[in-house]
């Protein structure tokens, strides 16, 4: 049987109108737009109002996707919606968003694996469509971190954001779409990016409340060094999978954590820099929904054009990571 290949064939996003920019924040906490931009490269962030989960973002960042696919709703087969802030534990949000959405013809899970879900969620929409499984799949990256964000802890609050991207794959010809996925794990570091309280191992109590258990924490000087290592060595893997090398690169579009995580990679890379896509300045880290927001924004500024070598690449709590390259 001849391989069937999978390709993204539409993308969309959505960010929240409202806008958190450092300025705010030095109002906010003992910090400065200096330290902020020096630091992290982040001059502002999108953050959804009060009433807004992360499957409102979601549906809004699909329907573009599905409309740019030229298919309906109802077209689509399965929903894989990459998280961190899931509306709730159960039922999961992608199916939540598949009632919104009323595509009634799709199964649909979420994906948990922090920054990296999108390319874990991509990763298994190749695999569905190589089997012959499925032909129309919807991935999203949606996230809410404002809603698990500590706004009194200057070392994370300044950090996130709000936002979704969605992308459908599809099959395509040979010799286009996703070429190679390489993803990895160390569950032996989970402790350096986590969100303790909440779920069955501490279970939310007005105690984790009144300790902030409910609030992301992060080791970031410890994930910063293992960060730059993993996200240039996924990007290498993966195109060694392929027999690409960082020559072949038109546009690597990394998680948006930090600039300086980003041009240390670059450099390990030996990537120049307008072969990298950027728009931490005004997002900030979104997680999940980094990578595909990217891709979105770097499509829309005419960054890659047809027959480009595109690599995504994530790195994230769990911990994960992954890289994945496309032929556009
Ligand atoms: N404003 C002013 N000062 C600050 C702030 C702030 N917002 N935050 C921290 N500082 C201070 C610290 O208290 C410290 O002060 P001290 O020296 O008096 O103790 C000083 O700045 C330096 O702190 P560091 O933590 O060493 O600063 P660093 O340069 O490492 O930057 C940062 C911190 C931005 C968090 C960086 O380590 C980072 O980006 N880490 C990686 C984050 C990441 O990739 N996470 C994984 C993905 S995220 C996800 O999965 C959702």
């Amino acid at each position: 049987m001849a391989k069937i290949n999978a390709g993204i064939v539409g993308v969309g996003s959505y960010l929240p109108p409202r806008i958190l920019t450092n300025a705010d924040l030095e109002k906010m906490v003992n910090t400065s737009n200096e330290w902020i931009v020096s630091r992290t490269g982040i001059k502002e962030r999108r953050i959804a109002d009060d009433d807004v989960a992360t499957s409102d973002l979601a549906v809004e960042a699909a329907k573009k996707a599905i409309a740019a696919a030229g298919l309906t709703p109802r077209d689509i087969e399965v929903i894989l919606l990459a998280t961190a802030t899931p509306d709730t534990i159960f039922p999961s949000t992608a199916c939540v968003v598949q009632d919104k959405l009323k595509a009634v013809n799709a199964a649909a899970m979420d994906v948990s694996a922090a920054c990296s879900g999108f390319i874990y969620g991509l990763s298994i929409a190749k695999g569905y469509i190589a089997s012959g499984m499925y032909k129309n799949i919807l991935v999203i990256g949606a996230e809410t971190l404002s809603k698990i964000t500590n706004w009194k802890d200057r070392g994370t609050c300044v950090l996130l954001g709000d936002g979704a991207g969605a992308a459908v794959i599809r099959p395509v010809p040979e010799g286009k779409g996703i070429i190679s996925v390489y993803l990895g794990a160390d569950g032996s570091a989970g402790d350096l990016l986590k969100l303790p309280a909440g779920g069955s191992r501490l279970p939310a109590s007005h105690k984790t409340v009144e300790e902030g258990m409910h609030y992301m924490r992060m080791s970031g000087n410890e994930l910063f060094k293992i960060a730059v290592k993993l996200m240039a060595e996924s990007a290498q893997r993966a195109l060694a999978q392929c027999g690409l090398t960082c020559e072949d690169v038109a546009c690597l579009i990394p998680h948006q954590a930090n600039i300086r995580i980003i041009n240390a990679a670059a450099k390990r890379l030996k990537l120049p820099e307008e072969r990298i896509f950027l728009n931490i300045e005004k997002y900030g880290n979104i997680s999940a929904a980094s990578t595909i927001i990217g891709l979105d924004d770097a499509l829309r500024e005419k960054r890659i054009k047809p027959g480009d070598v595109v690599v995504l690449v994530a790195f994230g709590g769990g911990l994960t990571w992954g890289s994945c390259v496309i032929k556009w």
